[in-house]
């Protein structure tokens, strides 16, 4: 388990300032930026796609950490690449292969991460787990930020933990919904080293956003 590494999600940004939102999200000591995909189908809320990731994406050289929560998913892969996606994080559910669907991100050069849901089972990455870059467990039904951590997440990343340890792979092992300064150290605890925060790193306006990052990383 690497240090804790924090990847604010900029659905809680200021979409009306994107760009300079991302800027000081880098100032602020982010390591990836959370890129929330959604297409008002496979989750019940709409975000923005392909076009505005690539249009922020030249203000920063942060790794942008895009989460797909859209179906269907393939037709949309190269579209993510192309707007320099450095992780593409799909949901098994998505689609009707999810093993093509990492063969084809990989295939592309970017790294491969995929996530569960809260009622998803861990055992679901035991064929695939190979190939991927990342885990992401949810720790909120994906559509919303804002939401509470729902506490089953903890052991489903001890048990992810357990798998990527066993395995000697580099493979993060991120968890997404709900983490605030209380629920971080849980997480961290149970075997995640990176951490998807939205509401908790904007909390209080940018002058804060440092201050956050710092305490979500626990120092
Ligand atoms: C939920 C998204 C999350 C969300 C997290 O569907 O995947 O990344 O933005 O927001 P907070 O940190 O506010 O729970
Ligand atoms: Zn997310």
């Amino acid at each position: 388990q690497k240090a804790t590494r924090i990847a604010p999600s900029i659905l809680a940004a200021d979409f009306s300032q994107l760009g300079q939102e991302i800027q000081r999200l880098d100032q602020a000591g982010a390591d990836y930026i959370h890129v929330d995909i959604m297409d008002g189908h496979f989750v019940p809320n709409i975000s923005f796609g392909p076009s505005i990731t690539k249009a922020v994406r030249p203000v920063t050289k942060k790794p942008f950490d895009v989460h797909l929560m859209i179906s269907p998913i393939d037709l949309y892969i190269e579209a993510f690449v192309d707007a320099g996606a450095d992780i593409i994080t799909i949901h098994p559910e998505a689609g009707p292969h999810f093993h093509r669907t990492i063969q084809l991100i990989k295939s592309l050069g970017v790294k491969a991460g995929l996530a569960l849901n809260p009622g998803t089972p861990v055992d679901i990455v035991d064929h695939v787990i190979d190939d991927l870059d990342l885990l992401l467990v949810m720790s909120v039904n994906p559509g919303f930020g804002g939401q509470s951590f729902i506490p089953g997440a903890l052991g489903k990343i001890s048990a992810l933990r357990n798998k990527i340890d066993a395995l000697g792979k580099d493979i993060d092992l991120e968890v997404d919904g709900g983490i605030n300064f209380d629920t971080a150290p849980l997480a961290v605890e149970a075997g995640a080293d990176l951490l998807v925060a939205g509401t908790a790193t904007f909390r209080g306006g940018p002058d804060n956003y440092a201050n956050n990052i710092k305490k979500l990383k626990g120092q």
